[in-house]
């Protein structure tokens, strides 16, 4: 089959190269010249385990090309797949929808044959409909021009996994050659028992939103646990763990900390809260504000706990920030909780020293007033206070007596709960993390 990926960042680029090595032929399409060079000289623009590989063996198959040019991708493509971002707007809670808008209006003139033409961004419900009817208009097909929605699941880190073995598809689509096309196009994934929901156009838009508001809640449910254990003297993280037996409630996603960030969760709640008003029924999912509430709560708290344990002012104290991308394995930095509180930090006074093992380029461009440093040592170096912000395992292995050979003081809020606080404090570190006891319950016992 020929396919063509319009747009190719992180979801594109990743579904591009999966697609060519899994034998079809694939154009991948953007209107950046230098992504697109980078591509086709075989580099992986972001970082993601696994992808480079596969861009190189996708490369050498011949099956893999990239272009800038709208016309060639109308002319050789069977089924189009739009992978355009859909960030928040600037002055509002609602999604900019410009990129898929001219993705449909610069691709659309070009479709002079019957062709497929399938959605895989995180839009708001009814978008597909509405550019389904732009589709019609502007294309010479006319109605051979259709519209699909294929919404995608990928979790940075672990895209390539996710694009080759989802745990499912969805397929929205308004004709049974549609689904047939579709079908035709993840033959590949679906020999591999993958179940696929045939849905309409809004269910399956849906399906992506309302995917990501129940992560979310999950991770400020377990958070706002924190909140009542922090009043109360409970432990969050043992209270999580007891959870997590209960097969119904599971224990992903239940991990408290400082939150989720990123480019999909925070911006994709608030521009489903902002949809839902827009359709009169935005009572339903209010809760999803107080799920954003109690996630930008956690940043506020931890840069209190670290004003805390450095005596009530961080004026002059220097601060090793341990971590800039949003989550471990990406070096993604949109909207990362690491670099929310390290900026506050630094606004309250403090010199703060990042260190990253895979973000440290896009956040000393982002953030040019933080320092940085090259190690977690380097970073810990003089420090008057550790903060694990991003949990990577580089940081879970960290021996706690070499880091405080090196600092000024023994100090550490773990914003993530990723270290043992039984070894950084048998190491003469005073831990804190949030939603847990200063001193630890069996601690407590020993020392009656
Ligand atoms: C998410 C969805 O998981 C994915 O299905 C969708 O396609 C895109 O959005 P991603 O943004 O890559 O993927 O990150 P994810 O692994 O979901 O983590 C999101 C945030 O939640 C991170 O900041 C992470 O640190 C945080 N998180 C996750 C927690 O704070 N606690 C948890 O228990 C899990």
């Amino acid at each position: 089959m020929r396919l063509t990926v319009i747009g190719t960042g992180y979801l594109g680029a990743t579904h591009a190269i999966c697609m060519a090595v899994m034998g079809h032929e694939v154009l991948g399409v953007d209107v950046d010249t230098s992504k697109i060079e980078k591509l086709a000289s075989g580099q992986v623009p972001f970082f993601e385990p696994g992808l480079p590989e596969l861009l190189t063996k996708a490369l050498d198959s011949g099956r893999l090309r990239f272009t800038t040019s709208f016309a060639e991708a109308g002319d050789f493509g069977d089924v189009h797949f739009i992978c355009v971002g859909t960030p928040q707007q600037a002055d509002s809670e609602a999604a900019d929808l410009t990129y898929v808008d001219a993705a449909v209006t610069v691709l659309a003139p070009y479709l002079r044959r019957r062709a497929l033409v399938v959605g895989k961004s995180t839009v708001p419900v009814g978008t597909a409909a509405r550019l389904a009817g732009m589709l019609r208009e502007l294309a010479p097909a006319g109605n051979g021009a259709e519209l699909a929605w294929n919404p995608e699941f990928l979790r940075e880190g672990f895209a390539v996994d996710d694009t080759m073995r989802p745990d499912r598809l969805v397929f929205g689509v308004t004709s049974a050659w549609a689904e047939e096309r579709l079908r035709d196009a993840f033959e590949p994934v679906l020999a591999q028992d993958v179940p696929v929901k045939v849905t309409d156009l809004q269910t399956a838009e849906l399906v992506k939103v309302a995917a990501n508001s129940f992560l979310a809640t999950k991770i400020s449910y377990i958070n706002a646990m924190a909140e009542i254990c922090e009043a109360t003297g409970a432990d969050v993280h043992d209270l999580a763990e007891a959870l997590a037996y209960d097969d119904r409630i599971g224990g992903r996603f239940l991990r408290p900390g400082l939150g989720f960030g990123g480019g999909c969760l925070p911006k994709d709640i608030r521009a489903f809260a902002y949809r839902a008003e827009e359709l009169g029924v935005g009572q339903a999912v209010g809760f999803l504000r107080e799920i954003d509430g109690i996630n930008r709560r956690r940043r506020a708290r931890t840069v209190d706990l670290v004003v805390e344990i450095c005596g009530g002012d961080v004026a002059g104290k220097r601060v090793a920030a341990l971590g800039a991308a949003f989550k471990p394995n990406s070096d993604d930095i949109r909207d990362a909780p690491a670099l929310d509180v390290a900026e506050r930090l630094r606004a309250a006074g403090a010199t703060v020293v990042v260190y990253d093992p895979a973000a440290l380029e896009s956040a000393r461009r982002a953030h040019p007033d933080l320092e940085y440093s090259t190690s977690a040592l380097d970073a810990a170096r003089g420090a008057d206070v550790v903060v694990l912000l991003t949990e990577w395992n580089e940081f879970r292995e960290i021996a706690p007596s070499a880091m405080a050979a090196v600092v000024r003081h023994r100090k550490i809020v773990d914003g993530r709960h990723a270290l043992d606080p039984a070894g950084w404090r048998s190491a003469g570190w005073e831990y804190r993390a949030l939603g847990r006891p200063t001193v630890a319950p069996l601690e407590k016992e020993h020392r009656r």
